[in-house]
């Protein structure tokens, strides 16, 4: 699908790191961009700064109505041809707590609901918006989901997490042939460590050692890289129902 002004964009946790970038990279190949995220300050400083091309949408991805708000935004804007579902949050959980006590449910609970519970509700929206769309060049739309390599290696204490990005990886195949009479294509992006304020909250020495442990390129991923994987995903017609690791070559270890 070639992407061409004209054409709209929904960009989830659109406002920030890895999101952000893409939803730049959209901008500046001539798309309209919906940002859909919970931090209004960086949507409206967003929505000011690309004023007619970006509307940020206030919306939890979890949630049936306001996801639909979203989509409603994106088709007034005309033409959604494409989803990149970035939005997501980690938290450290054990199964057995320091203190003895079994790992929250109420916490595992929530960051499935948002980073798997979430794809799912972003991925079917989009699609059935999508396919009102007129086919061009045989597609009528492509999404690009957001896993994680915790998903493949997850790290003591990210039980939550690896659990929820394992789910997106098991989603994507099914959900490019669940697709595939629709035209729309689906993948997903596996990044490694990449530099976003998600990442950016831990201290230097921290940052530094993580960057040093990726073999090659031994640095940390930056956000524009992704956006060109997610960019290259929306355009190649023949890349659908993969996860891609995007990494430098990393494998998470234990701890
Ligand atoms: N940064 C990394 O190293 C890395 C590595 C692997 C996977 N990822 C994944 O990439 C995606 C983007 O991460 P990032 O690093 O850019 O993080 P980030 O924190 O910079 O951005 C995530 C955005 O999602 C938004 N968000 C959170 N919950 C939401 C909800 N319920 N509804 C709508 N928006 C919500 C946040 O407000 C934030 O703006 C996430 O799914 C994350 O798990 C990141």
């Amino acid at each position: 699908m070639q992407l061409q002004k004209g054409m709209t964009a929904i960009v989830t946790g659109g406002v920030s790191g890895l999101g952000e970038a893409t939803a730049i990279s959209l901008l500046e190949r001539g798309l309209n961009v919906v940002a859909v995220d919970l931090n209004d300050e960086r949507g409206q400083a967003m929505e000011q700064k690309y004023a007619g091309r970006l509307r940020y949408v206030k919306a939890d991805v979890a949630d049936e109505a306001q996801m639909q708000q979203a989509i409603a935004a994106a088709e007034a804007f005309g033409n959604l041809r494409a989803l990149v579902h970035c939005a997501g949050i980690g938290g450290p959980l054990r199964l057995i707590e320091k203190d003895g006590s079994a790992g929250s449910l109420e916490k595992y609970t929530h960051i499935i609901r948002v980073n798997l519970i979430g794809s799912f509700n972003a991925l079917r929206l989009a699609a059935v918006a999508m396919a009102k769309n007129e086919p061009v060049d045989g597609e009528r739309g492509a999404c690009v989901l957001t896993a994680s390599v915790a998903g493949y290696e997850g790290q003591i204490g990210q039980i939550p997490y690896a659990s929820s990005k394992a789910g997106v990886i098991g989603m994507t195949l099914v959900a490019a042939r669940d697709l595939a009479t629709k035209m729309i294509r689906v993948c997903t992006i596996a990044p490694g460590l990449f530099e976003t304020p998600l990442l950016m909250r831990l201290p230097d020495d921290v940052l530094q050692s993580l960057g040093a442990s990726v073999p090659n390129p031994s640095r940390l991923g930056r956000p524009s890289e992704y956006a060109m994987t997610a960019l290259h995903i929306l355009e190649n017609p023949m890349l659908n129902g993969e996860t891609i690791r995007l990494d430098g070559a990393i494998r998470m270890q234990p701890r």
